[in-house]
């Protein structure tokens, strides 16, 4: 071809899945945070859930063990589901951590991430065109993928005025009549809202009404700024596996997000059914990663204190910072996020993080991004030490973002 010929544009296309999905909500944010990196801006980056803290020692050691064992066992094929031995310590840590029992062979599964997991369990069961209720504001992959399997979002909003808490009440008859299932995730990002077991009680008893099947996230389960708080299990309340799937990660509470490693335990058909999805689209997760993961779920637990610690200090040094500026704010009981409500003269909060960057150099992530409910919010991630989080709070004081 002559280069005064126009290309030849293939007949390949993006599917009609894929063109469902809109433009990734936070994009545009983290298009202008590269920008002002680019012209040299110090940038305090409080926009991405992406922990600077180093994983746990034992996790540094059971990886490198078997990433050296003589045996080439580890750098093989994995099994679909997970090491047996990888599922055991899930089972035992569901059974230490919870109370609850878990059969390792049926109701565990290994994640490549529980992103991965997630994705494909709307994959494997929910057509296109069905229904599904989901709380909001909610983890933004939870939006993405829904699109993606187009399914029909009804969105369930997290009331600020109890305490990031659903109101079931509120849900139309025939919505929850014609869903599949309900979404949950508590401790909720980005609102930093909690459960409580008379909420879980009420909300299996209205799944069972109308026979709906529960997805609990429980990504942050381990990440308490409240030292008082300990977060919950939905299995704690369905203890048959009747209609549970619960997503869990290694990502927030061991810092281990890179490595890509989660899991879901649960009805044993739903497990059955992600194996199966996955058997088709992945190969599992690598082995060496497994086994640190199994040392950390045997090991001490108390790394994650000592993480939720630090990040409690990270909000306080920020929400003191930013006290003369007046926002109602309350302190999360758990996750390493802040949900600040945007200051009363901004329309959008892509608005307020926008002119936020340019003045201050902050970046953080507008609520509208997490879902209808999100909106007159923005999040902020406490992934940078505490003095550079003290530092933004600062920077919003000169900058004058008064509430
Ligand atoms: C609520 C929630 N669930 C799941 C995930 C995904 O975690 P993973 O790294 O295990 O895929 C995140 C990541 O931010 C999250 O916030």
């Amino acid at each position: 071809m002559s280069s005064s010929q126009s290309p030849v544009k293939p007949r390949l296309a993006a599917s009609e899945r894929l063109q469902n999905v809109p433009p990734y909500a936070l994009a545009r944010v983290f298009q202008n945070r590269d920008e002002k990196l680019r012209q040299g801006v110090d940038v305090i980056d409080l926009g991405v859930g992406n922990p600077d803290v180093r994983p746990p020692q034992v996790a540094l050691d059971a990886l490198q063990a078997a990433l050296l064992d003589p045996k080439v066992q580890n750098h093989r094929y994995p099994s679909f589901n997970g090491l047996p031995e990888f599922r055991a310590a899930v089972a035992a840590w569901y059974a230490r951590r919870f109370g609850v029992s878990v059969d390792a062979e049926r109701e565990a599964v290994a994640l490549v991430g529980s992103k991965e997991g997630i994705a494909k369990f709307f994959l494997a069961h929910l057509n296109p065109g069905d229904t599904i209720l989901l709380c909001t504001p909610c983890y933004p992959a939870y939006l993405g993928v829904a699109a993606l399997a187009q399914v029909r979002v009804i969105e369930v909003p997290l009331d600020p005025a109890n305490a990031f808490r659903p109101n079931l009440g509120a849900i139309l008859e025939d919505e929850a009549g014609r869903a599949k299932v309900l979404f949950l995730n508590y401790p909720n990002n980005p609102t930093g809202g909690t459960e409580t077991a008379e909420l879980y009680d009420e909300i299996l008893a209205f799944a069972r009404r109308h026979d709906l099947f529960v997805v609990s996230d429980i990504a942050y389960c381990d990440l308490p700024l409240d030292p008082e708080y300990r977060a919950r299990s939905f299995l704690q309340h369905d203890r048959d596996k009747e209609r549970t799937l619960e997503f869990h990660s290694f990502s927030k509470s061991y810092s281990m997000q890179g490595w890509r490693l989660g899991f879901a335990v649960g009805n044993q058909e739903i497990v059955a059914n992600l194996t199966r999805i996955k058997s088709n689209m992945d190969f599992g997760v690598f082995m060496a990663i497994q086994r640190a993961g199994l040392a950390v779920l045997n090991g001490p637990q108390t790394y994650c204190a000592e993480a939720a610690k630090l990040y409690r200090a990270r909000g306080e040094a920020l929400l003191s910072a930013i006290s003369p500026l007046g926002y109602p704010v309350s302190r999360p009981k758990a996750t390493l996020y802040l949900w600040l409500p945007m200051p009363r003269r901004f329309a959008t909060s892509l608005d307020f993080a926008g002119e936020l960057l340019d003045k201050t150099g902050v970046v953080v992530s507008p609520g509208s991004g997490f879902g209808q409910a999100g909106e007159g919010y923005v999040r902020v991630a406490l992934c940078v030490d505490e003095a550079r989080c003290r530092e933004a709070g600062e920077r919003m004081v000169k900058a004058g973002f008064h509430w």
